[in-house]
């Protein structure tokens, strides 16, 4: 029987509930699971970084109602912020009604960069590295034989020219000219970065040779803009009613709200703020670089010159909400943490995927949900009341109640807009002191 992620009921679960269900879900063992209590062992996390001194433990929580390409997807994600996961939660749920997300990859071409400086003629060194430029495919291709013999490995070779001269150097810079040489390298499910850069500084010395100049870095570019990651979907404006607001207004403003993170990088930073808020989550639960996708996603905002929103928001012709979201993924599932750290492992088993691909169609999707998360409660109640009635759960239980107490603490201190922790502890001893219903 196909499974659904449309679980009904999730948020009201117990943790111990959830569990069950993901360990179902994930066909997990006792053991698997153990992994969902944070069992980085001291001895792993001292191979991953220096001077360690211990561990640093997240809430994961899972986004239910994913429907990505057509599969039911259960989402974990580590984030420290309340309302993201519930966030996701109900956006995939709308986008459900609408026939879920439709995502797709380009290829996973990364961009490592050799800069070559003190150079007589730049256009002649330009002109020699492209000449022989097989010769530099075939040396940058022996140094990671496990990804060649996966058909991945490099691609192509680009020059890029810099000159104070043509305008292309800051008048401070202490360099009259510089040649790029972009290397293309497809690390298929690798994020890339270490293949990368190996395969760039064995180039270095040929390409000093090739040129007569001097090469000084050779590293990976985080603007990853040949490994684009893309979804769009459709929400019904039925499926955007919300008390007091009709569907069809509801798709107006959030078209509206769109229009302003378009034009306003005060308000596209905010506005990509709460893409990332779902998709930073769901890299840090596979142990991927999120430092890296951040630094890839901002500056692909800002491509043409300006920072720019990195989704789009629309009415269509039968006056439903269209979505779409293009940006630079690179994430591995093989390599680095995604396979060391027991939690992330177990991550991209509950998500179901071993490609590189797979996952980013999964992140683009868990973007795009989560931008819309956010600018409907924006464009409609606003952002405080749903982010309150969570706080006030977590303000409830710090005051020590339990079971349905929670929530009837929760909805008081909402109602009074009074969220503190000195009413929650009032709150609660009237509630235990008043007769049973
Ligand atoms: C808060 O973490 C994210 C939002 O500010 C995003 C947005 O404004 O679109 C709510």
């Amino acid at each position: 029987m196909a499974r659904s992620s449309r679980i009904s009921g999730f948020y009201n679960l117990s943790a111990a509930e959830r569990r069950h269900i993901i360990v179902d879900w994930a066909e997990l063992t006792q053991e698997d699971a153990a992994a969902l209590d944070g069992a980085l062992a001291l001895g792993q996390a001292e191979k991953m970084i220096e001077n360690v001194v211990g561990t640093y433990a997240l809430p994961m929580g899972i986004a239910t109602n994913f429907l990505v390409n057509g599969k039911d997807v259960l989402v974990p994600m580590v984030i420290e912020e309340p309302s993201v996961v519930a966030g996701a939660s109900l956006a995939a749920k709308l986008a459900r009604a609408g026939g879920g997300f439709h995502a797709e990859t380009t290829e996973a071409l990364m961009i490592g960069q050799i800069q070559v400086l003190d150079l007589d003629d730049l256009q002649e060194a330009a002109a020699r590295i492209l000449a022989r430029k097989q010769e530099l495919l075939d040396l940058a291709n022996t140094t990671d034989p496990v990804v060649v013999s996966l058909h991945g490995g490099a691609r192509d070779v680009e020059v890029r020219l810099f000159s104070r001269g043509r305008g292309d150097l800051l008048p401070e810079s202490p360099v009259g000219a510089m040649l790029l040489v972009h290397l293309i390298y497809d690390c298929r499910d690798a994020m890339g970065a270490n293949t990368v850069n190996t395969a760039c500084e064995a180039l270095a010395p040929l390409v000093a040779e090739i040129t007569g100049g001097r090469v000084n870095l050779r590293i990976l570019s985080n603007l990853a803009d040949r490994r684009l990651a893309r979804a769009r979907c459709v929400i019904p404006a039925k499926a955007l009613e919300t008390s007091g607001i009709p569907g069809g207004l509801a798709v107006r403003r959030i078209a509206e709200a769109d229009a302003l993170a378009a034009v306003d990088p005060y308000r596209a930073a905010t506005h990509n703020k709460g893409i990332m808020n779902g998709i930073d989550a769901v890299v840090i639960a596979t142990g991927n670089d999120w430092r890296a996708v951040e630094a890839g996603a901002h500056a692909y905002a800002a491509r043409d010159g300006r920072y720019r929103s990195l989704s789009t928001w629309s009415v269509n012709e039968e006056g439903d909400l269209v979505g779409s979201l293009e940006l630079p993924l690179a994430l591995g599932t093989v390599g680095g943490a995604t396979r060391v750290h027991p939690a992330a492992r177990l991550a991209l088993r509950i998500l179901g995927v071993s490609k590189s691909r797979d996952l980013a169609e999964i992140v683009v999707a868990v973007g795009l949900a989560q931008n819309l998360a956010a600018i409907r409660a924006l464009a409609t109640e606003g952002i405080q009341r749903g982010h309150m009635a969570l706080h006030a759960r977590q303000v409830a239980i710090a005051a020590g109640a339990v079971g349905s107490e929670v929530d009837r603490v929760a909805a008081a201190m909402a109602e009074e807009r009074t969220v503190r922790g000195d009413r929650a502890l009032e709150l609660l001893a009237a509630l235990r002191q008043s007769p049973k219903p």
